[in-house]
């Protein structure tokens, strides 16, 4: 028997899901909940959502998709709304996805004290909780978590993180901040945004980019199974009286922070940056150094030192160089991905293009084919009851990253303690 899942929240990202879940052979009900009921209806409407979609099941508030006889919702709402939606949630009975982060909001005490909250709220409800990080579900992660695990970059020495996304770029206008930020802060809900960013501005409260920083730090955190310990951090503030970096303490933010493995982990979380190359993927990105072996931009490489007290070489099972005498590998995604069961990207083929060749392969797409891969993963953590692969812990603690290094930064690069749950 399949699950029961629920998805509150069908804007502008959460649109882009719906139909992935409602394909995903092991979901046997979908119910739609959004305060915009135009949002709910044309998912209601679509004849793709049909068979698993009914009037009955199309809600327009939290509190009533929470009395729903549901296993799980997915919540992909304003971001300064996760963490109390997601304990709701919990406290109902259901097991929980979230969008990222656990929550952002300008205020350091109030993102630890909810992600504490929401570590609490998962131990005491005995449901699941997943946060839907698109970086992990990249193909560069799959591969390096793949190379971690078979023990081929020996021991990590060193990684960067980055999450480049310039206040104007975007392609298309698809992902540009002003306008992200313009879509979220409109209608029923998001109207009510402003009133609570002056009550914060009023008390002196400052936000930065570190109140959203899970693209950067999760990739390089989750392949090395790491915690952070400590950080430095310094910031460059808007100069140009900017209005969208008003309330913020700085639009760039770099930080260094020494991990429980004994890693420099070099972080980059920049809004106000010389680059809008979103598509060619130097954007969001991770390198990670071993002594064994190394990843960046696509390249595996190894030195081909053998371990000390291992017969043959580390890496007798690493994939072949792509040009004859080189020790570097460069991948395509492809390459680098794990694979989908067969019935599954079958299932997504449809839900991401109605009219597919049945003969064409399946093709991933949406934040580096990450799109796919995380509805795969919640459904079958529910379906199985097993932890997802990004758990509250996780999530709390790339908060508590993020809070460290903007009291880092506040304070001229001090060194500041990660604070730990
Ligand atoms: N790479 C990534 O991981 C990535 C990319 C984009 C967006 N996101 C995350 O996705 C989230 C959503 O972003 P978006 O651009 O789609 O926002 P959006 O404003 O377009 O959509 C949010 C929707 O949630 C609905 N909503 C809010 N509270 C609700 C409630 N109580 N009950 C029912 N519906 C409710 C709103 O009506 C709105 O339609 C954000 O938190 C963002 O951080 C993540």
């Amino acid at each position: 028997m399949g699950i029961k899942l629920g998805l509150v929240g069908l804007g502008r990202f959460g649109s882009a899901f719906t139909k992935l879940f409602k394909a995903h052979p092991l979901v046997d009900r979908i119910a739609l909940c959004d305060c915009e009921s135009d949002k709910v209806k044309q998912f209601l409407n679509d004849p793709f959502m049909a068979d698993k979609v009914s009037e009955h099941d199309c809600y327009t508030s939290l509190d009533e998709i929470c009395r729903a006889d549901l296993d799980a919702l997915v919540i992909i709402t304003q971001p300064w709304l996760h963490a109390p939606q997601c304990i709701q949630a919990l406290e109902s009975g259901k097991h929980v996805y979230s969008a990222v982060p656990v929550i952002s909001l300008p205020d350091d005490e109030e993102i630890l004290d909810w992600s504490g909250k929401l570590v609490e709220a998962v131990k005491r409800s005995g449901r699941e909780y997943m946060l839907g990080e698109t970086t992990i579900f990249r193909p560069q992660t799959m591969f390096c978590r793949r190379m971690a695990e078979a023990g081929k970059f020996g021991d990590f020495v060193y990684a960067e993180g980055e999450y480049i996304h310039d206040v104007d770029g975007g392609i298309n206008g698809i992902s540009n901040l002003r306008e992200v930020l313009r879509t979220r802060t409109t209608g029923v809900v998001g109207s009510q945004y402003q009133a609570l960013v002056d009550r914060y501005a009023a008390r002196g409260a400052k936000d930065s980019p570190m109140s959203y920083p899970t693209h950067s730090i999760s990739g390089p955190l989750h392949v090395m199974k790491a915690r952070a310990l400590k950080v430095s951090a310094y910031g460059t503030p808007n100069t140009n009286s900017d209005p969208f970096f008003a309330k913020n303490d700085f639009s760039n933010v770099t930080a260094l922070y020494q991990l429980d493995n004994g890693v420099s982990l070099r972080i980059c979380e920049f809004r106000e940056i010389g680059s809008t190359d979103i598509d060619r993927c130097e954007s969001e990105t991770f390198r990670i150094f071993g002594k064994q072996g190394s990843f960046s931009r696509n390249v595996w490489v190894e030195n081909g030192r053998t371990a000390p007290g291992t017969a043959k070489p580390i890496m007798a099972t690493a994939p072949e160089p792509s040009e004859p005498g080189s020790k570097f590998i460069e991948m395509t995604s492809g390459e680098m991905r794990d694979p989908l069961p067969r019935e599954v990207q079958e299932a997504f083929k449809y839900a991401m293009n109605p009219n597919a060749d049945p003969n064409s392969d399946f093709q991933p797409s949406g934040h580096g084919g990450s799109h796919p891969y995380l509805v795969h993963e919640f459904v079958s953590a529910v379906a199985e009851n097993r932890k997802p692969l990004v758990t509250v812990e996780d999530a709390a603690h790339y908060m508590a990253m993020g809070v460290a290094a903007h009291r880092s930064a506040q304070r001229d690069g001090e060194i500041v303690k990660v604070p730990v749950f």
